[in-house]
C-alpha cells in the first residue's frame, strides 16, 4: 500500500482477525496508518508498537462499538479517518429452516455495519475527510449458491447502506463504497485445492486482490469515487 495520504491517519478495521481484515490491517500499518482493530474473536493485546490496539467487540452491540471505539480513539490519540468493516457472519440454512441465523446475519452483517458509521461518521464530517469501506459478495449479484438466504439479504442492505451513506455525506469530504469479493483462497469461503475452472481468469483470488481495492479506496487519490461497488471476483459476475 502506497503511504500517500495514509500515514499517520487512524483506520478502524472490523473483523480484523479474519482472512481478509488481518492483511488488510497489516497493509495499513505498513502504509503508516495507526490501526484500531475490532473483533469478536480478538483477544485484547496492545500491538507490536503503539499505533497498534485491538479490542474484543461484538459490531452487533451498539454499545459494545461505541465503547470499543473510544478505546481505540483514546489509544491512538484522535478519531478515525478510515473505516473499513470485514466483520461478518455467514449463516448457512435453508429458507424454512431460517430463524435465529437471519436475525444473527442481519444484527452483524447490516445493524453493525450502521453502528459502526453511526459511531465514527460525525468526526469525519468535522474532519471534512473519510474513508469507508465495506466488505460485501458476490451474492448480492446471484442469490449464492443455495441456502444463504439471510447472508445474501444482510449483504444486499450493506450496499442500500453503503449508497445512502455515500449520498449523505459527499459534501461532507466523506466516500462510502464497497468490496465485494468471491473465491478469495482465505477466509470464510476458502475452499483448500479448488480449480476454479469456471472462474475467468482461471485462478482463485488473494487477499491481496481485495487489499489492493481497499487501499486504492482508504486513499485520498479516490475522493471522487463513492457510492461505488468494485467486484473483485476473476470476471465472475460484472456489476
Ligand atoms: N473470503 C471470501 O472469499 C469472501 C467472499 C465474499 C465476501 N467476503 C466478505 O469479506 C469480509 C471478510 O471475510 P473473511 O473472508 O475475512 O471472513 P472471516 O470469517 O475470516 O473473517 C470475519 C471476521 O469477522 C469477525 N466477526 C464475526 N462476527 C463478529 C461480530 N459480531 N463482531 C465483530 N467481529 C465479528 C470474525 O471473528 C472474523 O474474524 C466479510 O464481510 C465477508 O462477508 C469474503
Amino acid at each position: 500500500m502506497t503511504a500517500d495520504g495514509i500515514r499517520g491517519r487512524i483506520a478502524l478495521v472490523a473483523g480484523s482477525s479474519g482472512g481478509l481484515g488481518a492483511p488488510i490491517v497489516a497493509a495499513l500499518r505498513a502504509a503508516g496508518a495507526r490501526v484500531g482493530g475490532l473483533d469478536v474473536r480478538a483477544p485484547e493485546r496492545v500491538g507490536e508498537s503503539p499505533d497498534e490496539v485491538f479490542v474484543p467487540c461484538d459490531i452487533g452491540d451498539e454499545r459494545a462499538v461505541s465503547d470499543a471505539v473510544t478505546r481505540v480513539e483514546s489509544a491512538l490519540g484522535g478519531t478515525p479517518s478510515i473505516l473499513v468493516n470485514c466483520a461478518a457472519v455467514v449463516a448457512r440454512c435453508g429458507l424454512e429452516e431460517t430463524a435465529g441465523e437471519w436475525d444473527d446475519a442481519l444484527r452483524v452483517n447490516l445493524t453493525g455495519a450502521f453502528y459502526l458509521v453511526r459511531r465514527v461518521i460525525g468526526g469525519m464530517r468535522d474532519a471534512g475527510y473519510g474513508r469507508i469501506v465495506q466488505l460485501a459478495s458476490i451474492v448480492t449479484e446471484t442469490g449464492g449458491s443455495g441456502n444463504v438466504a439471510a447472508y445474501a439479504a444482510s449483504k444486499a442492505g450493506l450496499v442500500g447502506l453503503a449508497k445512502a451513506v455515500a449520498v449523505e455525506f459527499a459534501a461532507a469530504g466523506v466516500t462510502s463504497n464497497v468490496v465485494s469479493p468471491a473465491w478469495i483462497e482465505s477466509g470464510m469461503f476458502s475452499v483448500p485445492g479448488a480449480v476454479p475452472e469456471k472462474v475467468p481468469v482461471r485462478r482463485m483470488g488473494a487477499p491481496a486482490d481485495v487489499v489492493a481495492a481497499v487501499q486504492y479506496l482508504v486513499s485520498p487519490a479516490a475522493g471522487f469515487v463513492t457510492g461505488q461497488v468494485i467486484h473483485v471476483n476473476g470476471g465472475l459476475r460484472f456489476g
